[in-house]
């Protein structure tokens, strides 16, 4: 890996051993983008890349130069106000009314490792020699500003990571009105958009258009990053497949609101990027202040869809999760909330964690109503304290008793949220999000803390610090169930109320940095209404997202492997619940729950207590198994076979393959039983071709040990011949139905013979 510099022209070429990334100082003195993609040998000029000829319809930089102009060139972090007529990645208004930046190159530094971001998350590096950084500061005279881009490019991922900083040196307040964190001109447009798009229940559908002239974009809006949208989206040529061809990924390391977008010109070049939503925000910039962005990062495969997943599933599990949690195993949870709701008191805890512990579960989660007098959801959020009904010996005697019983117990909490109903609303009013004089909306009867105000973090700090110092809690689950609306905040000037949705997320992680660090051996798992914010800024923090209130295992195949675009599975909470479901009302087998819910952090939300004796079996047969093959679940290898987003959606498949690949777990799935069905096969990946695997389809769910004694075959037969994918469903005359019904699933294990 090397950060190469040429001086005249100056250019910067970031190189690992599959990627590079050029980009160029223009005549002007801003950066142009050369190119990004699958290596290139590096050469003393590249300046062929950009070509410059004049063009009748647009403005020019110099007189007496019909060359150049920025309309023309391709840009590496656009600013507003010259001769791009396209939406730029920064935009200052200065107090005299104008917007214009002209930032220009000043200096540049190369060095080893990787800058933290101060406040923010960020992906990061364990030893100075993962990755190498370049830090281009440009200056805008008039302004008196700097502009600092940063790239850091890793040896062993194939991606590059970016953000931007706005230093004000001058004399005066700069409005920042738009600050992205990427931006780069491709020099085509032949390109399909993926992005991940949904709702509540029914998060990160993948979706795909083809990009065209004008302007198409993401974001969020709701002060999270949301389940409308996911702060992701990849731009693959139109021929490329799960497994061939181009990609390249724009993910934003931030939870509030933002904007992904690609802009078609003219002349058909791309302008794709990413970062902070400009709708509704501003930043009021002292002297002597700076203004850091989120980071962003970029990642490229030639190897398809699949081949960009993994580059983010390896950084995101290995240099963004972070603490203890990023390398262990993760414990199998019971949750209570779809056995109980609200209604439990300690016996029924305690009943539920002991008969967990006989199945084998590892941790009891104890969800929300714990706390205030929550007996449903329009009141107490914001008082911290336990309810002494439901629980006389407090928090801390059930968490001794469901210890005492085997398990490790975990605790719900909403942090950034009040009820009207509460004590702290009573006392402090003012600390909700609200516009003075209008009315206050809520959300599922709650209102938003403002967590831009530092005295509203630190109380819900102490509260939250003295639950957690006073009981063996090993687990958090960080719930957040409503959007923003009559966004303001009573502490801040009018001229700084477009600062409050990103200060508020500033609040949030400082909120998580603080308690991470007083109890880093507590595991924490973040949750939005199911899988509002699962962002990668979230992952920095707590190393698992709860991914749906939908554990229908229908719906979670196509939730689950949309999520797999980006995310790894050690960061995907999957848990099995009973039927009916409570969220679809389908009755599917609990052996297809749990084969769906094994690709992911596995675990229940059910109550354990009413279960029959063979339902207790199958479970415990399930947690064995999960047990057993967890290693490789949570850190091999993630492969996308069969997508239920394509064709009729009702077949889907995926597997997982160990790091030496001497392992592999393969999951199919079919959604409607097909009668008289053709002989089809699975077309397995990841596997070493020239290793013999034994097979074994694990038939039958009472015992996952008990399965049939399989058959020996070359890796090579099983990704390019195929698995059997069975006989399916017979018919009656043919000796009884065989194998058959709706929603099932089938699991293989492909172990070195
Ligand atoms: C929403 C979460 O997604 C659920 O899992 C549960 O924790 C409820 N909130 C509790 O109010």
């Amino acid at each position: 890996m090397m950060i190469f510099e040429n001086e005249s022209p100056r250019q910067f070429h970031l190189q690992n051993d599959e990627i590079s990334y050029v980009l160029h100082v223009l005549k002007n003195g801003h950066l142009g983008h050369l190119y990004f993609g699958t290596r290139l040998n590096h050469r003393e000029d590249f300046s062929h890349f950009q070509q410059e000829a004049e063009r009748a319809g647009t403005s020019y930089v110099y007189e007496g130069d019909m060359n150049f102009s920025l309309d023309l060139a391709r840009l590496e972090y656009p600013v507003y106000g010259s001769t791009d007529y396209r939406e730029p990645a920064l935009q200052i208004e200065q107090l005299n009314g104008s917007r214009i930046s002209d930032f220009k190159y000043a200096s540049h530094r190369i060095y080893a490792g990787k800058p933290e971001l101060e406040g923010l998350p960020a992906t990061y590096v364990d030893e100075e020699e993962e990755a190498r950084t370049l830090e281009i500061t440009l200056h805008d005279r008039v302004m008196e500003a700097d502009l600092i881009l940063t790239y850091t490019i890793f040896k062993n991922y194939n991606a590059i990571t970016r953000s931007s900083k706005v230093v004000n040196h001058g004399r005066e307040d700069l409005n920042l009105s738009r600050v992205l964190s990427a931006s780069i001109d491709m020099p085509d447009s032949d390109y399909e958009m993926i992005q991940l798009s949904g709702s509540w229940s029914r998060e990160r559908h993948v979706k795909s258009r083809r990009i065209e002239s004008g302007v198409q974009s993401i974001g969020s809006t709701r002060g999270t990053s949301s389940s409308q949208q996911n702060p992701f989206y990849a731009l693959k040529r139109p021929n490329t497949t799960e497994d061939v061809g181009d990609v390249i990924g724009m993910s934003l390391v931030y939870s509030g609101n933002f904007l992904g977008q690609v802009e078609v010109d003219h002349y058909d070049v791309a302008r794709a990027s990413i970062g902070l939503q400009p709708f509704d925000f501003n930043w009021k910039l002292e002297p002597g202040e700076a203004f850091q962005s989120p980071e962003a990062v970029i990642v490229f495969s030639n190897q398809g869809m699949n081949g960009m997943s993994q580059i983010y599933h390896n950084l995101y599990h290995q240099r963004l999760v972070r603490g203890k949690w990023r390398d262990r195993e993760r414990p199998i949870l019971i949750n209570n909330w779809e056995a109980t709701y609200f209604d439990f008191d300690e016996d029924k805890i305690v009943s539920i964690a002991s008969q967990a512990k006989e199945l084998g579960v590892e941790l009891f989660v104890l969800d929300d109503g714990w706390f205030g007098k929550r007996d449903d959801d329009t009141t107490s959020l914001g008082d911290w304290f336990y309810d002494e009904r439901k629980l006389p010996g407090g928090i801390s005697r059930l968490a001794e008793k469901v210890t005492e019983a085997g398990l490790d117990f975990g605790l719900w909490f909403e942090p950034e949220m009040v009820s009207k109903q509460s004590e702290l609303f009573e006392k402090h009013p003012d600390w909700a999000i609200q516009v003075e004089g209008r009315p206050m909306s809520h959300g599922r009867n709650q209102y938003i803390l403002d967590f831009s105000r530092k005295e509203v973090v630190d109380y819900i700090y102490e509260l939250m610090h003295d639950v957690l110092s006073n009981a063996p809690v090993t687990y958090v689950k960080w719930d957040m169930n409503r959007y923003m609306t009559e966004i303001s905040s009573a502490a801040l000037p009018s001229d700084r109320q477009k600062e409050l949705p990103h200060r508020y997320i500033l609040g949030v992680y400082d909120l998580y940095e603080r308690l991470i660090r007083d109890f880093p051996e507590i595991l924490f798992e973040s949750c939005a209404s199911g899988g509002a914010r699962f962002d990668p800024g979230m992952l920095y923090y707590a190393p698992q997202t709860w991914t749906s209130d939908d554990t229908d295992a229908v719906e979670r195949l196509k939730i689950q492997y949309g999520t797999s675009m980006v995310y790894p599975l050690s960061t995907i909470g999957a848990h099995v619940s009973e039927v009916p479901n409570h969220q679809v009302k389908r009755i599917t087998s609990l052996k297809t729950r749990g084969e769906v819910a094994f690709f992911g952090t596995f675990g229940y939300e059910l109550d354990v207590t009413n279960m029959s004796e063979a339902e207790k079996e199958e479970t415990k047969n399930q947690i064995d198994f999960y047990k057993q093959h967890r290693e490789l679940i949570q850190k091999g290898d993630f492969y996308r076979l069969v997508n239920p987003f394509e064709g009729t959606g009702n077949d889907t498949a995926w597997m997982v393959v160990s790091d030496n690949r001497d392992k592999a777990l393969v999951g199919h799935y079919r959604v409607l039983a097909r009668p008289n069905d053709g002989f089809h096969r699975l077309y397995v990946k990841g596997l070493d071709p020239d290793k013999k695997y034994h097979v074994r389809q694990l038939a039958s769910h009472e015992d996952y040990n008990e399965s049939h004694s399989g058959s020996t075959h070359f890796g090579d037969e099983l990704m390019f011949a195929g698995l059997n994918l069975g006989a399916g469903y017979s018919g009656t005359q043919a000796g009884g139905i065989k194998e058959s019904g709706d929603f099932s699933s089938t699991l293989w294990l492909i172990e070195e013979a």
